[in-house]
């Protein structure tokens, strides 16, 4: 059996780090793997001593499973002339530190490691109350907590005891859809099907015998009998997602189906009791719709009976932040070994003050990107593509002020490319150290991350 660090394990046994931490050895990769989903290691060691030891990709997948631990390796000092290796260190681990351990220096660094560790978790810790959960984790699983979503969450609450039809409004991205599934989850339904109606992604041609079902042989082409998608709600939840793209004639069916609450597959003279609740969601103004003729009113107001209307990301405050937190946290799970671990002031002062049209799914798309791209530790403003916008090219700009602009974008982009090296960078430009210095001085060129 592979004795991973058995040696390590028996040199920290008795020393300092023994005295202030709980120390725990684990043999094998699968050990580890138990521990850690067991344990809340705050810091962990991962020894890479050869020839058979552990190696980097028996070792990778293991950061995925405590995101909020501080791994340290323990490397031969021959390891680091790999420059593959080194770039594994720099990539995977918070500090290294070079065999034959140093029993003090050792306890020194795992110290630091926990106290980061702790520290990340008291500022990521969620401070909401607790309501409506069943364990850890924000309400109903949707997080935030600013104002406009304490009062999004307590109409929920009401929506969610009650078994009346209910129309989720908001903008694009804002988790119209993760709210319905949400009633439903918490529901008195919940141990009921959800059968989720797009009604914007289904063809004309199509969404009848979608909805109803239809019998064999109801039409060219029906070779077997298919159970529809409001019969498939039978006992749950009927989701109609993008109502305000239901045609018409469907319109009408529906209507009758909600009134009735029965409906026959195509092809079928038989009438079927359908018992369901029925949720539906839209961004578009249907009381508008109504207005402008595409959606029937009689429908509207059966749909309309209770209200959720779901706040824009930029009427949410801080959780954007939040939010910002948990996707990130999210991506790095599925990009083990990515560089960033967090976000830089300035990202935080972008994430604040953009006006996010595409809501929570824009921010989504922007943290993962930033992922994929950072090469920084720290997330930038230039990596979620939040940079600062130069002013735009007008008639009235002057060609110094298109010249700085111009300047101010090549010095920031090559200093990224660089990682912050001011001598690499002035190398690449081809420019002296101090000319490179006195044009960041000049163009207000922010170094700090
Ligand atoms: N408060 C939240 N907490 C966690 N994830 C969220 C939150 N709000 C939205 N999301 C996530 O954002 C993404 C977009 O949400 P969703 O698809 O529900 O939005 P939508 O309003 O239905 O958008 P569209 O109008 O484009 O259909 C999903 O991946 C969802 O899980
Ligand atoms: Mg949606």
């Amino acid at each position: 059996m592979l004795d991973i660090g058995g040696e390590v394990f028996a040199t920290l046994r008795g020393s300092r780090a023994d005295e202030r931490m709980l120390l725990r050895h684990a043999r094998s990769v699968d050990e580890a793997r138990r521990v850690l989903r067991r344990a809340d290691a705050l810091a962990a060691l991962a020894v890479f001593q050869a020839p058979g030891g552990l190696s980097p990709v028996e070792f990778e997948p293991l950061l995925s499973l405590s995101q909020a631990t501080e791994w340290i390796a323990l490397v031969e000092p021959a390891a680091l002339e790999s420059r593959e290796f080194r770039a594994f260190l720099l990539r995977a681990f918070h500090d290294y530190h070079t065999l034959p351990v140093d029993p003090q220096r050792l306890a020194v660094i795992l110290g630091h490691a926990r106290g980061l560790a702790s520290m990340r978790r008291s500022v990521s810790a969620d401070p909401d109350d607790g309501d409506g959960q069943t364990g850890e984790g924000p309400a109903f699983g949707i997080c935030g907590n600013s104002p406009a979503m304490r009062a999004f969450t307590q109409r929920l609450r009401k929506v969610i005891d009650s078994d009346a039809p209910v129309l989720i409004g908001g903008q694009t991205g804002t988790g119209k859809e993760l709210v319905a599934h949400a009633i439903h989850r918490n529901s008195r339904r919940a141990a009921g099907p959800i059968s989720v109606v797009n009604c914007g992604a289904i063809p004309a041609t199509l969404i009848q015998s979608e909805l109803f079902g239809h019998e064999k042989s109801a039409f060219t082409g029906a070779t077997q009998r298919k159970i529809g998608r409001i019969e498939a709600a039978n006992g749950g939840v009927l989701f109609l997602d993008e109502i305000g793209d239901l045609p018409l004639d469907m319109q009408a069916s529906l209507l009758r189906v909600l009134q009735e609450r029965t409906i026959s597959r195509v092809g079928s003279t038989q009438t079927l009791p359908v018992d369901f609740r029925v949720i539906a969601a839209t961004h578009v103004d249907l009381a508008q719709a109504v207005r402008q003729g595409s959606f029937r009113e009689d429908l509207f107001f059966r749909l309309n009976v209770l209200q959720l209307v779901v706040p824009a990301l930029r009427e949410r405050g801080d959780d954007v932040l939040e939010l910002a937190d948990l996707f990130l946290r999210r991506t790095l799970a599925q990009h083990p070994g990515s560089r960033p671990r967090g976000f830089s002031a300035r990202a935080i002062d972008a994430l604040r003050a953009h006006d996010w049209p595409g809501n929570v799914r824009e921010l989504i798309n922007r943290v993962q990107g930033a992922v994929v791209m950072g090469e920084n530790r720290l997330i930038g403003p230039e990596d979620l593509g939040l940079a600062v916008a130069t002013a735009p090219l007008r008639e009235s700009l002057t060609l110094d002020d298109a010249r700085a602009s111009f300047e101010r974008n090549l010095l920031a982009s090559s200093l990224r490319a660089n990682g912050n090296k001011v001598s690499q960078t002035a190398r690449q430009l081809g420019v002296s150290r101090v000319t490179l210095y006195r044009l960041i001085n000049k163009l207000n060129i922010p170094l700090d991350h």
